[in-house]
């Protein structure tokens, strides 16, 4: 397996350019189902998630052809299964449910089971596909979803769900009648997808609000369309310049989507410039410790808790990292423990002391986000850092090795 090693101590400086997001492809390759005839999308970026849900497509019988545009046609869908093998490699499979249901009236996707960071049930979408009148059984570890024909509703989100919202609002586009989404999420992806949706030829109001309007329509027809920037990825890169003390301009990303990170990373001390289409972040001051409390958006983005609590580790003072989205997600703690930081987790909050310096060491990545804490740490660390199990950094970063290396990072992947 891939090993990322990492020789710390170099100050990020340069220009790196934001890919696609992976969590507005996601979606928005799934809403392609809801279509007959090529769409054609745009700053897709070159991820193993990518490949997992073009798989997942193929399976269902559509065409795709490229990478970046990408192209799907989905006018003949010979299959409207979701296997186990697919599902259990990534959790957003379920996003062909919502499509599925509304297109061909049926649909047998495998429950996607545990997750590493926490339970992650998919409760709130089959509550809401039952609200819309589809007839919903768990059968063998599958769930089973038919319905003639979805009728809208009022649909309440005990909890403001990102796919859940998601998968909803794409099923309500072909629904009969209108349906409300009440405590929807506001995730600037799930606009991205809202927006789409429309230039198919949707009726969809209010994305980007806690309240969505979907006023159901017989048909959409596809699109060409473009992906928004990846406000995650950007978010690491922004931690990654002021951890280093570098000076970083972080293009193509919006800085729009990125407040909540921009108003902490001020408060520990970095310059932070917006610039026409990117920003510039400096560090190089001493890092102030401040508290974070992870939340849906606008709120600090949970999947850059782990990037930030390693900022926190070098901290002039003591921080405190609550957790408030999902149980679990601290496994990145035990390797930055062994790097050095002094971390003490109590329930969903995790207690951060600044030190003076990390040390380079032999680390595991855990899932995703921990595993760019991982490098971000390896970036800072006295010494030689060793990541294995790096298939979950490839899962939602892009090159990332080759974009540090071109910031002056000493990063290598070895194959193996
Ligand atoms: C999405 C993102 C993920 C991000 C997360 C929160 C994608 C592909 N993934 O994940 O990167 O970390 O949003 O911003 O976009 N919940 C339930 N029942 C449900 C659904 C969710 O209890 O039916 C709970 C979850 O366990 C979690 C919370 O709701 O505690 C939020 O999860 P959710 O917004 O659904 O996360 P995902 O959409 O899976």
């Amino acid at each position: 397996m891939d090993k990322i090693i990492i020789y710390g101590g170099e100050k990020l400086k340069g220009e790196v350019r934001v890919s696609g997001s992976k969590n507005a492809s996601l979606p928005i390759i799934a809403s392609s189902l809801l279509t007959e005839g090529w769409n054609i999308l745009h700053n897709i970026p070159d991820l193993a998630d990518i490949t997992t849900i073009k798989k997942l497509l193929v399976s269902l019988g559509v065409q795709i052809e490229g990478d970046n545009p990408l192209r799907i046609n989905a006018s003949n869908i010979t299959n409207c299964e979701a296997s186990y093998d697919l599902v259990k490699t990534m959790r957003a499979s379920i996003l062909v449910l919502g499509p599925l249901v509304a297109r061909m009236g049926r649909a047998r996707v495998s429950l996607p089971g545990g997750c590493a960071i926490g339970a992650r049930p998919v409760n709130l979408h089959l509550k809401a596909l039952k609200d819309m009148g589809a007839k919903i059984d768990l059968r063998d570890g599958y769930i089973e979803a038919e319905t003639s024909k979805l009728k809208g509703a009022k649909i309440y989100f005990d909890i403001a769900t990102v796919t859940g919202t998601e998968n909803i609002m794409m099923a309500a586009t072909l629904a009969e009648g209108t349906t409300l989404l009440e405590n929807a999420a506001r995730e600037p992806e799930v606009v991205n997808l809202a927006d789409v949706l429309n230039h198919m030829g949707a009726k969809i109001y209010g994305a980007g609000t806690t309240m969505i309007k979907i006023e159901g329509v017989e048909s959409l027809h596809p699109v060409e369309d473009t992906i928004m920037p990846d406000r995650i990825e950007a978010g690491t890169y922004m931690i990654a310049a002021g951890l280093t003390g570098g000076d970083v301009k972080i293009l193509e990303c919006e800085p729009a989507h990125l407040d909540a990170l921009i108003n902490k990373l001020n408060e520990a001390g970095m310059d932070i410039t917006i610039l026409n289409g990117g920003l510039r972040v400096a560090g190089g001051k001493k890092i102030i410790s401040v508290d974070i409390k992870t939340l849906p958006y606008p709120g600090f983005p949970t999947d850059l808790q782990a990037q930030m609590m390693v900022l926190m580790a070098l901290g002039n003072g003591i921080s405190v990292v609550r957790e408030t989205v999902f149980e679990n997600r601290f496994m990145h703690v035990n390797e930055l423990m062994r790097m050095g930081a002094d971390i003490t987790v109590e329930e969903n909050s995790a207690i951060v002391r600044g030190v003076p310096m990390l040390r380079g060491a032999p680390v595991m990545a855990t899932d995703l986000r921990a595993s760019a804490s991982l490098i971000l740490a390896g970036l800072v660390a006295c010494g030689k850092t060793e990541l294995s199990r790096v298939y979950h950094i490839d899962r939602g970063y892009e090159c990332i090795e080759k974009k540090l290396s071109s910031l002056g990072a000493r990063i290598e992947r070895v194959r193996g």
